[in-house]
């Protein structure tokens, strides 16, 4: 990937619940680097398409309107912000209707084609270099990323993780939306959730996310060493 000297590009994936989002954000801030959500940026378009009357069962209608929301993403990991045509989209995105509906959108090739657009845009721009998170950043986004982390985890110890997250949850019901949803991301036709076959798999289950981050960042920090 070409960038500055000194930048490096790291993208992070795996299922939900794996601890990606707090890891990517606390390796970014450690480091000095950027911080990409690229699920916030699918929960924000599937957040426009709902409060703008599309029919999210029906892939032709999301399709068509997949072009028209202005989504900017904002890259400080101690303060990363998503708007939606100007508006802050930072809360809406995590409510139980996004994100009952990401899954369906998301799988939409006109989606994600536009996405990954401005994805690459981000990482390309991104001068100091970049965590980049999501479920295809290793195999399609950026496969040229310096380094490629797959975070994985045993279904209880992610719904557990998500539990803990939304207040009043119920485990049970936790662990089967998020086998569900698992199941729709890695199923999908177009950039599936899938392990590069260059990255470095990290099984968190029976880590600490500090254990997680100190993890992330030697091989970050080997990385560059051997740049
Ligand atoms: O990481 P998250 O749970 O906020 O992601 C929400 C959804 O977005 C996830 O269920 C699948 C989709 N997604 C995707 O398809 N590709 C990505 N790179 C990131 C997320």
């Amino acid at each position: 990937m070409e960038t500055a000297s000194s930048a490096v590009i790291v993208a992070i994936d795996g299922p939900s619940g794996t601890g990606k989002s707090s890891t990517s954000k606390a390796v970014a801030a450690k480091l000095g680097l950027s911080y990409l959500d690229t699920g916030a940026q699918y929960r924000a378009i599937t957040w426009w398409m709902l409060n703008n009357g599309i029919d999210v069962t029906s892939p032709a209608e999301i399709a068509t309107a997949a072009a028209k929301p202005v989504i900017i993403s904002g890259t400080d990991p101690t303060g990363p912000t998503i708007t939606v045509d100007g508006e802050d989209a930072s809360g809406p995105i995590r409510t139980q209707e996004v994100t009952s509906k990401v899954s369906a959108v998301s799988a939409v090739p006109e989606v994600r084609t536009i996405i990954t657009e401005l994805q690459r845009s981000i990482a390309a721009g991104a001068e100091g270099g970049i965590v980049v998170e999501g479920r295809d950043i290793g195999t399609t986004v950026l496969p040229d990323a310096d380094l490629k982390i797959f975070l994985t985890a045993s279904p209880e110890a992610r719904a557990a993780r998500r539990s803990g997250e939304v207040k009043g949850s119920d485990l049970a019901a936790t662990r089967e939306a998020l086998i569900k949803r698992d199941a729709a991301d890695s199923g999908r036709k177009t950039s599936p959730l899938a392990k590069a076959d260059d990255a470095v798999e990290v099984d968190t289950t029976e880590l600490t996310l500090q254990q997680v981050i100190e993890c992330v960042v030697t091989l970050v920090e080997e990385k560059r060493t051997a740049a």
